[in-house]
């Protein structure tokens, strides 16, 4: 079973991403990482700039080495979402993606354009969303919980942002997959979501769903 989930900046993917693949004992690829590890390693080289310079770095990608932790900043969400923008960073990550999707148990990975580019035949497809101002919402809270010196207004400032340039992008623009269901978690904590992920999980892999 492949479950694809896609969806802006904070809207709750992960958190849902990680629940359903643990529910279901399927590998988790939180494919954000990846442009976030290339950002990274594009940074400590000198900066964003050398287009050349991001897509080697995304071709030498090893997913064994990426330290998740180390790339949660705002600053590498935003660096991330510039070399996403590139045709020839997105060709070189997508044999790892399809690689991990090709597991014998199936796969839950999230991210942008699961649903509509890397796995366009998964078995389920989740588009979820959230107002601008509840995402903010979530990641101040996130960003303040980790002692960051943030403002709320940065922090929606951000997320409208990285909304529009991912959404604009023509390489694998953030869309919604024509088969996706989409789930808006504006109201929902975290179990409701999952609950209602769960539903439509079930009600897509059921016999003749
Ligand atoms: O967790 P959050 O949604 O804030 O960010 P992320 O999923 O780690 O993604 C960081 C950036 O990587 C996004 O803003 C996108 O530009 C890019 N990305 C993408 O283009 N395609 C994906 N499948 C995943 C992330
Ligand atoms: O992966 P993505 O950037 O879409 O979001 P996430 O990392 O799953 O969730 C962002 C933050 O919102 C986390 O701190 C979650 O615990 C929180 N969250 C929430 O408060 N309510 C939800 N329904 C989903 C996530």
């Amino acid at each position: 079973m492949i479950v694809a989930i896609d969806g802006p900046a904070a809207s709750g993917k992960g958190t849902l991403a990680r629940r359903i693949a643990t529910h279901y004992g399927l590998p988790h690829l939180d494919t954000g990482l990846l442009y976030r590890a290339v950002a990274a390693r594009c940074l400590a080289l000198g900066g964003l700039d050398d287009v050349g310079a991001s897509e080697a770095a995304a071709r030498t990608l090893d997913l064994s080495t990426i330290d998740a932790e180390a790339l949660r900043s705002a600053a590498m969400g935003e660096a991330a979402s510039v070399v996403a923008a590139r045709p020839g960073v997105r060709a070189a990550l997508l044999d790892l993606q399809h690689r991990f999707a090709a597991q014998e148990r199936g796969a839950v990975l999230d991210g942008r354009d699961i649903g509509t580019v890397i796995c366009p035949r998964a078995d389920v497809k989740l588009f979820v969303t959230a107002s601008p101002e509840v995402r903010a919402q979530r990641r101040f809270r996130e960003l303040g919980a980790r002692g960051a010196a943030v403002t709320f207004d940065d922090v929606l400032a951000d997320i409208r942002k990285r909304d529009e340039r991912d959404s604009q992008r023509s390489a694998a623009p953030l869309v919604m997959a024509d088969d996706a269901v989409a789930l808006d978690t504006s109201n929902l904590g975290i179990e409701e979501a999952f609950a209602a992920a769960l539903a439509i999980v079930m009600a897509r892999t059921a016999p003749g769903g």
